[in-house]
């Protein structure tokens, strides 16, 4: 059996009113690329700073990479990389001094640092930036920045909360061949949180949480492929009238601008054409396609119940 890197029983955080994460249970095996999704303020950036143990919880436990995250802070934090979802980069020190601090909280030495955070800064392509101020950075250098600061002394437990946002396709793509690399290399365990659907895709497993409760977890694939054959979309001018009237046919269905979603469990589309015929005017356009993750996440999203696995 494969050991735990990150466990969570009941975990929970509130502030005040707020139950920003609810009775969260995870569990992430050793050198798992898992992906923790869900809508904005469901829970996820304090999930992950409960797991860091930067937020103590309210309730509930956690190990992560065998240590408690109450009672061994100090433990865990030896052992985990963290890439906020905002920057934690120092703009008035330059990307070497950055760099070394980070090195120096892990108990790097200088020399350690400073060919690692050459090394990176190479692969990123910003080997020049040596000793260039960090404000003077673009936004998608300061983000590579941030990533080779939660790596550079490579973490059994890396989290990456939104890592990528704003950042082009060609940086994106060369920050996760870097992070395949790390796991390859080290068995690195990696928490993501993303709204990208592509990297959400590329998880091993992803869980779906809103309101601070786990919704859904599992193999992408096999989320998708719960949802059904096929998940029919209709164009309307009104589509909460749409909804009503195809509910009884087709079950709960979703509102998307000015189109209709439902999920059509069945391989068979014939009852589809019938209904589009019945709708009249109110459809003026009707597509039916395979489902994808985002299905999956405008569902959750929506508070809609999702089907079960099928038998
Ligand atoms: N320090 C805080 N004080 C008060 N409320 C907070 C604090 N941090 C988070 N919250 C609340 O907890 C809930 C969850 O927030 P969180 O940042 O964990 O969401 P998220 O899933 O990371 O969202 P996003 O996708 O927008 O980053 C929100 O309702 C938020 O307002
Ligand atoms: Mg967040």
């Amino acid at each position: 059996m494969t050991a735990c890197a990150i466990e969570a029983q009941g975990l929970q955080r509130r502030y005040g009113e707020v139950v920003a994460v609810d009775g969260l249970d995870l569990e992430i095996a050793e050198g798992e690329f898992f992906g923790l999704l869900g809508p904005n303020g469901s829970g996820k950036t304090t999930t992950i700073h409960m797991l860091a143990t930067l937020v103590r919880p309210s309730a509930g436990s956690a190990r992560v990479a065998g240590f408690d995250v109450r009672a061994d802070a100090v433990g865990v934090r030896g052992r985990i990389g963290l890439v906020f979802q905002e920057s934690a980069l120092d703009r008035t020190l330059s990307v070497a001094e950055n760099l070394r601090f980070a090195g120096r909280l892990y108990g790097l030495t200088g020399g350690e640092i400073e060919r690692r955070a050459k090394a990176l800064l190479e692969l990123f392509g910003i080997a020049d930036k040596f000793h260039a101020p960090t404000g003077s950075l673009s936004g998608g250098q300061r983000r590579a920045l941030d990533i080779i600061r939660g790596v550079i002394h490579e973490p059994r437990v890396l989290f990456l909360d939104e890592p990528t946002i704003g950042l082009d396709i060609p940086v994106r793509r060369r920050i996760w061949r870097f992070i395949e690399g790390l796991r390859q290399r080290n068995r690195m365990t990696v928490l993501l949180t993303t709204h990208y659907l592509e990297e959400a895709d590329a998880c091993e497993r992803v869980a779906f949480i809103r309101k601070g409760r786990l919704v859904t977890q599992g193999a992408p694939r096999a989320l998708v492929e719960n949802l059904g054959r096929h998940v029919v979309e209709f164009e309307s001018a009104d589509v909460e009238a749409l909804l009503a009237q195809a509910q009884p046919t087709l079950g709960r269905g979703l509102k998307e601008g000015n189109t209709a979603l439902f999920l059509h469990p069945h391989e068979d589309t014939a009852p589809l054409a019938r209904l589009q015929e019945e709708l009249g005017d109110l459809a003026t356009a009707m597509r039916v396609r395979r489902p994808n993750l985002n299905d999956v996440f405008l569902w959750v999203h929506a508070g809609a119940d999702l089907p079960g696995p099928r038998p």
